[in-house]
């Protein structure tokens, strides 16, 4: 089967992205399943319910998250009637929301999501990302051995890490956070598909979806500044899974689409 991973969607804009081009993209493609991190729908920052459901028009089956999940306040109320939505599954028990899944596709197939963040530059308070993986994993695979693993982290180096730990484990292991797309995908000789970071679904004339100024004037003076969303000008970037029966991947394809 095959499976359309797309990374971090920023925004008003990027939720008009998702919307007009996914349902192309699953035609193109033929793809009978869609991934999709959510963290930046909410004007860059964070989640709402009512955000998600323009996104579901737009079919996308499952949402991940990151270090942005709870930058909405009412979100931590609402993840709990929203099953699709998971939050990083490293993160303290307490926190509300569950960090993995099991879903149908149309075709009746099982597959797994699971959502990790990372801890290197960021993230101090999560639980390590290895051992949950450890922990998380085989109880997935008691139910399909098709999993879909979103890695949300900062340094490349910790998520070719957890690539290379659950190579032969899971069907693919996908980066998230940075909004950059990294082109190193591959297939590790164990049959996972790994590629450092997917992107994002953001203006190309910004800094990672943001506008330009406040983040130069941030960078320049080291004095707040308020961040804003560009929703003009949208790239999606993603990634095509192509996975076998026995959860074995068998191909990798970046992907980049600019709405018209
Ligand atoms: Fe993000
Ligand atoms: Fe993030």
């Amino acid at each position: 089967m095959k499976i359309l991973f797309i990374g971090d969607i920023v925004g008003k804009g990027g939720r008009e992205a998702v919307q007009a081009l996914v349902p192309g993209l699953r035609r193109e493609y033929a793809c009978d399943f869609c991934i999709a991190n959510a963290e930046n729908i909410a004007g860059g920052n964070g989640l709402t319910r009512n955000c998600l459901q323009e996104l579901l028009e737009g079919r996308v089956d499952v949402f991940t998250t990151g270090d942005h999940v709870w930058d909405q306040k009412e979100f931590a109320g609402e993840i709990k009637s929203l099953p699709n939505v998971l939050r990083p599954a490293n993160y303290p028990v307490e926190q509300p929301g569950c960090g993995w899944g099991v879903f149908s596709a149309p075709s009746g197939e099982k597959v797994a999501v699971l959502s990790l963040i990372g801890r290197t530059f960021m993230a101090a308070g999560a639980d390590c990302p290895f051992a949950a993986a450890e922990r998380i994993v085989p109880e997935l695979r008691k139910e399909t051995p098709l999993i879909i693993v979103d890695f949300h982290g900062e340094a490349t180096s910790e998520k070719i890490a957890m690539g290379r730990f659950l190579d032969g484990k899971v069907s693919a292991v996908l980066g998230t956070h940075t909004h950059v797309p990294t082109a190193d995908q591959q297939i590790f000789p164990g049959g996972t598909a790994f590629q450092c970071d997917v992107g994002m679904v953001g203006a190309r004339e910004s800094i990672l979806g943001r506008a330009l100024e406040p983040v130069l004037s941030r960078f320049r003076t080291g004095m707040p500044t308020r961040f804003t969303v560009v929703d003009r000008g949208i790239r999606l970037h993603g990634a095509v899974i192509t996975v076998e029966a026995n959860g074995r991947a068998v191909g990798i394809e970046r992907v980049m689409r600019d709405l018209p």
